[in-house]
């Protein structure tokens, strides 16, 4: 596996890969790899004749600095998992690699509409268009012909979409499945900062998640919102940030079932200081 840190490494890595006419599959992460990365690792190392890993804590997206500073980094693990698993390139870049004329001196932004404009956009105000940012400089540096995402930031997916074709970038975005461990709770970078409490309580979330899937034809939307947020805020250690039953493709919220053929049920919660986020679909195109 070739290690990239600066833009000159990456471009000669990249270039040798067009040299030979290979297909390139790239997964952008910030690291503390897990079980949910891997996952797109190796379903691009299936795929592509080459694929590239990039790990970089973007400060661009972290609206909370306390966020940003207890971001699990684990670089030296996550390079040896990532050459266990068999990537071809990983680029590592600095800050300074990334944003080259300085954090403060940034002049690109992002208007996402609509989409951006609720849940996690409404939450952590300028988190996507950090996100828009750091993805679109990624996907310049590391052209790839897919790249692989994890559906359990189910509305970034839609963010990174909605920055393509704004840029008119050509590239093939690739949602996959959700990881789950084997009680149910979603693979998460932020898992391992959960206390041994707050991790067993944590489960709650998906668990009730799985149980308001069964009460979709018996019950209302409402009702179906107030089941989820009613039983994830009786765990002690679990708070509700916000439960949205939204239509799949604009992340607006629906009041009845009928409204729109995607449903998912996106919710984000706070565990101590840990905030945790993962969604459900009800209804599926
Ligand atoms: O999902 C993430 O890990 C990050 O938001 C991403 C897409 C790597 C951009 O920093």
């Amino acid at each position: 596996m070739i290690i990239c840190k600066t833009r000159e490494e990456i471009a000669k890595a990249i270039a040798d890969v067009r040299k030979e006419h290979k297909t390139l599959g790239f997964i952008p992460t910030m690291g503390a790899l897990h079980k949910g990365h891997i996952s797109l690792v190796s379903k691009s190392i299936n795929e592509n004749d080459c694929t590239a890993v990039s790990i970089f804590v973007n400060p661009t997206q972290f609206n909370n600095k306390n966020d940003l500073l207890t971001y699990p980094r684990t670089v030296d693990a996550d390079l040896a998992l990532l050459e266990q698993t068999g990537a071809d390139i990983a680029f590592v870049p600095t800050v300074e690699a990334m944003y080259p004329e300085g954090l403060e001196n940034i002049t690109e932004s992002y208007d996402f509409g609509a989409i951006g404009a609720v849940m996690e956009g409404a939450a952590r105000p300028g988190h996507f268009n950090g996100v828009g940012i750091v993805v679109h400089r990624l996907f310049e540096l590391v052209p790839a012909d897919r790249a692989y995402f994890g559906m359990k930031d189910f509305q970034q997916i839609a963010i990174i979409r909605e920055m393509v074709r704004q840029r008119n970038i050509d590239i093939e975005i690739i949602p996959c499945p959700i990881v789950r461990e084997e009680d149910g709770l979603a693979l998460s970078s932020r898992n391992t900062r959960l206390n041994d409490e707050q991790r067993k309580q944590a489960v709650q979330i998906s668990q009730t998640l799985f149980k308001a899937v069964d009460l979709v034809q018996s019950s209302s939307v409402a009702e179906v919102k107030e089941f989820v947020e009613n039983t994830v805020n009786s765990v002690p250690l679990l708070e509700v940030e916000y439960f949205e039953i939204v239509n799949g493709f604009t992340m607006q919220s629906i009041s009845s079932w009928d409204e729109a053929e995607w449903v998912v049920g996106c919710i984000t919660v706070n565990v101590g200081d840990v905030r945790l986020i993962d969604n459900i679909a009800f209804k599926n195109i």
